[in-house]
């Protein structure tokens, strides 16, 4: 999968993109990502990227002219089909079903903002997808891209170590993740659950389950509202339902 980003800052990039599982991934050719300066395709002679806003106003925005010589060219002269995503906080909110989605395109091409936002000509004319990575501001769209890279990324068949682990992902199933524990069994008084010691597959595969559940139900409860459960985690809900209401009966 090919990744174009187009941004007045490639350098950001190099940190979170040479390491770990990003890296391995461009390594063993899953992904392909090209940095592309936008500044690269200004036409004045002081590579003027951006310009004050028409009708007033604070701040600076992207100008039209710089981004649409650099998709023109990474994208050789139009012909070549990608899905382009502009960043901004106005945009659609990504969510772990977007990643989903955009994990089956064969090429994105990430715009980042900056300043007070990018010219809305390129919005209206070459942008099929504009995301935001959560309700508050950033100061560019770079640490998005990175995000929407990395996110896409690990969906990808053999960028995981596992492909199963990600079924078990926070969100990919609807639901957060179970807890986890490692060795030792016991530090400093702390306990590993014991079931989870125990060898016994299909306990703690419920336990799993059911944990996974009672975290949602606790911290994420709007997540259920929106998930299909199985007749066993309705059970199971059921349950926690009942343990719960009986710790606060007891208190
Ligand atoms: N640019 C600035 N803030 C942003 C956000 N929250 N999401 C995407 N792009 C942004």
């Amino acid at each position: 999968m090919k990744f174009d980003i187009l941004t007045l800052f490639p350098e950001m990039f190099e940190g979170p993109f040479s390491d770990s599982i990003i890296k391995n991934a461009r390594d063993n050719g899953i992904i392909d990502i090209n940095l592309t300066d936008i500044r690269d395709y200004t036409t004045d002679k002081h590579n003027t990227a951006d310009d004050y806003p028409y009708g007033g106003g604070a701040g600076m925005v992207l100008k039209v002219d710089p981004i649409y010589y650099a998709l023109e060219d990474i994208t050789d002269n139009f012909k070549k089909k990608s899905t382009n995503i502009l960043l901004t906080p106005r945009g659609e909110k990504l969510d772990q079903n977007m990643v989903k989605d955009l994990s089956n395109k064969d090429r994105l091409v990430l715009i980042c903002g900056h300043y007070e936002g990018v010219d809305e000509r390129i919005r209206e004319n070459f942008v099929d997808l504009e995301v935001s990575i959560g309700d508050y501001v950033l100061t560019g769209g770079e640490i998005p891209a990175m995000v929407i890279v990395d996110a896409v990324a690990r969906m990808l068949p053999g960028v995981l170590g596992h492909d199963d682990s990600k079924k078990n992902d926070s969100f990919y199933n609807g639901i957060l993740d179970y807890p986890h524990y490692t060795r030792p069994s016991e530090f400093k008084g702390m306990e590993v659950p014991k079931v989870l010691l125990s060898g016994d597959h299909q306990r703690v595969a419920k336990w799993r389950k059911k944990q996974a559940l009672k975290r949602t139900y606790l911290m994420r409860p709007d997540l259920l509202k929106k998930t299909k459960l199985s007749e066993t985690q309705k059970e199971l809900l059921r349950e926690i339902k009942e343990e719960l209401e009986g710790v606060i009966d007891n208190e």
